[in-house]
């Protein structure tokens, strides 16, 4: 995700910047830019060499001025447009004068473009943020300060944003606002700075300051004041940071998988944001693939491995249901070497949350040998998937550094359920109804992940009872079965303790034979329709002395009959079931891997990304 620095009344601008983009490559990105500004004139610099960009933003800046008060910076994570030098941030209005760094997604670009197009601007780059620039230049040509002029742009904007602008006429000022992406302030003798992470300014500023949803911010080298996008004042709640790097870039939390859990809302929101249009179409910018290309497909093939096949398997459920495709799941590994069939109309989705796993790629490579349309589904942006693919969607989880992956998996769901709504809607297989329901649906995840991330001290107080177990068995029935394999996936990874993902009308079929006392079953017990049959296989278990957990909705009143632990969760609809269902489970993989003393974000022997077959 994009990373953003700003300073008024810096005495070493350029140095703050650049140390600050530094210290946000962390995060994951793939081009930089800054913009020095004095009364009168900008200086900008921009950079697009993947992951060594800061540093050759470094060397470009070889000859900047030494002597501007104020700029701003900016890593890239590209969503509209390349990840090319034009399209790096800072971008600049018409005049050359407001210069904007923005995190974040403007929903409505393509309007806002048109319009401004219109009245004559001249675009120089094709991402979404660079209207921002085109909208405050007209209002400032209209008598406002830069802080009226941005308030009244935003007020226009719709989507999210950590945003900064400044203009070389007011060159003490930087207006910087917030909505959904992160924004900080900090403050010290004489400069005061903003970042989307407290990393980047964390040896700078002594003091630092949260900005809130649909707040904007005026910083001069004297402090900031704040007020409401609504024009009302506020004050910046005052941020208690004793952290060092390490925790800072943590984001305080002791590793990054738990900061990646708790970042899953924000992975599905930013999935889902800018996706549909005002009449109801579902639109990917990025796709690269028409609609009657899209009408064409005839049969689904989704290759991918590990947590990326779990989420590859629920939009099997989704697809099937609602777009009437027939769809297979195949392990990446065993497509390739299985002689695949490949008839027209055939699509290949790879699903990978790093775009660089080989069995993945050399699948969809023989997909295309083979005739076979290929989309990818990548979380990196131009990752080897997404370059060689005829199409692609993107995840926008962010960067994820735990080997095991969590917040990527919830974002994968997320654009495969929506790639099967556009699905279904050229097919003519939902009415706009129902994919105006589904898409609904689709947006009120994030708030119920929340809900269930806020439950950890009860997942928490179940593992601690259960740290001396061995075996588990997971199990769950339609979407809830991908679930519960994801469950057991994570639980193996974090804990290396046994654990069996199965589903739950196999019971009988052969793992009934393992269960004794002392093995515990996992169980996703959330689809009301699947319900009565999951209960009968849960007093199966328990028959046999095995003690159950169960995921199981708020309203579920006999649950507790037959489970020994009950983990709650708020309802959804089930094709949203996995996207909420699979938090308590990571919470408890979690929490019981804490409980043994393993390193969470490295276990034993694996690899976050598998480059050798
Ligand atoms: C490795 C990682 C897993 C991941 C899998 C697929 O095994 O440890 O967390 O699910 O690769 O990776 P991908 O990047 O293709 O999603």
């Amino acid at each position: 995700m994009c990373g953003i620095i700003g300073v008024v009344g810096s005495s070493n601008t350029l140095g703050t910047l650049l140390e600050g983009l530094e210290r946000l490559e962390y995060r994951g990105y793939d081009s930089a830019g800054i913009a020095l500004v004095r009364h009168g004139h900008t200086w900008r610099a921009r950079a697009a060499s993947g992951t060594e960009s800061v540093a050759a933003l470094r060397s470009e800046c070889a000859s900047a001025p030494a002597d501007y008060p104020s700029g701003i910076g900016h890593t890239r994570w590209a969503t509209h447009g390349a990840p090319e030098a034009v399209n790096a941030h800072p971008h600049l209005d018409c005049s050359g004068q407001v210069a904007i760094i923005h995190n974040g997604i403007i929903e409505n670009h393509v309007e806002l473009r048109a319009e401004l197009v219109e009245r004559g601007h001249t675009f120089t780059s094709v991402t979404d943020s660079e209207v921002v620039a085109h909208l405050i230049e007209e209002l400032r040509a209209q008598g406002l300060d830069l802080l009226e002029a941005a308030r009244q742009a935003l007020l226009r904007v719709r989507g999210a944003f950590a945003l900064a602008v400044m203009d070389c006429r007011e060159p003490d000022v930087i207006v910087a606002a917030r909505r959904i992406s992160p924004l900080v302030v900090g403050t010290a003798d004489g400069a005061t700075y903003l970042a989307s992470d407290v990393p980047a300014i964390l040896d700078r500023a002594q003091s630092f300051y949260a900005v809130n949803d649909d707040e904007i911010v005026r910083l001069t080298p004297a402090g900031f004041m704040a007020i409401g996008l609504d024009g009302a004042p506020v004050r910046l709640r005052q941020l208690h940071i004793d952290w060092d790097l390490e925790t800072a870039e943590k984001g305080g939390f002791d590793d990054f998988m738990s900061k990646e859990i708790s970042e899953q809302p924000d992975a599905v929101r930013a999935t889902l944001l800018d996706r549909r249009r005002a009449d109801g179409t579902i639109v990917f910018d990025e796709l690269r693939m028409s609609d009657d290309e899209l009408r064409e497909v005839k049969r689904v093939v989704l290759v991918a491995c590990g947590t990326s096949h779990h989420a590859a398997q629920v939009a099997k459920y989704a697809i099937e249901r609602w777009a009437r495709l027939s769809v297979d799941v195949d392990i990446a590994s065993e497509y390739r070497y299985r002689d695949p069939i490949v008839e027209i109309g055939t699509l290949v989705i790879g699903v990978s949350q790093s775009g660089e796993t080989i069995d993945t790629i050399q699948a969809t490579r023989e997909a295309q040998r083979r005739g076979a349309r290929v989309v990818a589904i990548s979380n990196v942006v131009d990752a080897s998937l997404a370059r060689e693919a005829d199409a692609v969607v993107y995840t926008r989880a962010g960067l994820e550094v735990s080997v095991a992956s969590t917040k990527a998996f919830v974002a994968q769901v997320a654009a495969l359920e929506l790639l099967a709504l556009r699905l279904a809607q050229l097919r003519g297989t939902l009415t706009p109804a129902q994919v105006d329901l589904h898409f609904a649906q689709l947006t009120s995840v994030p708030g119920h992940v929340a809900t269930a991330l806020a439950r950890e001290a009860d997942v928490k107080a179940v593992a601690a009872q259960l740290l001396d177990a061995h075996d588990y068995f997971f199990l769950g029935r339609h979407v809830g079965f991908p679930t519960a394999l994801e469950g057991a996936l994570k639980l193996k990874e974090l804990t290396y303790l046994h654990a069996e993902g199965y589903a739950a009308g196999e019971l009988k079929h052969g793992p009934l034979a393992l269960i004794e006392p002392g093995v515990i079953v996992v169980a996703v017990a959330t689809d009301p329709v699947m319900h009565e049959k999951i209960l009968s296989n849960l007093a199966e278990v328990k028959a046999r002395g095995a003690t159950v957990i169960a995921v199981a909705r708020d309203e579920d009143t006999v649950i507790d009959a037959v489970a020994d632990f009950v983990l709650r969760v708020p309802s959804v609809d089930a094709m949203m079931t996995p996207m909420v269902d699979i938090v308590p489970l990571q919470l408890f993989a979690y929490a019981v891997a804490r409980g043994l003393g393993r390193n969470v974000d490295r276990p034993r022997n694996l690899a976050k990304t598998v480059t050798v077959e």
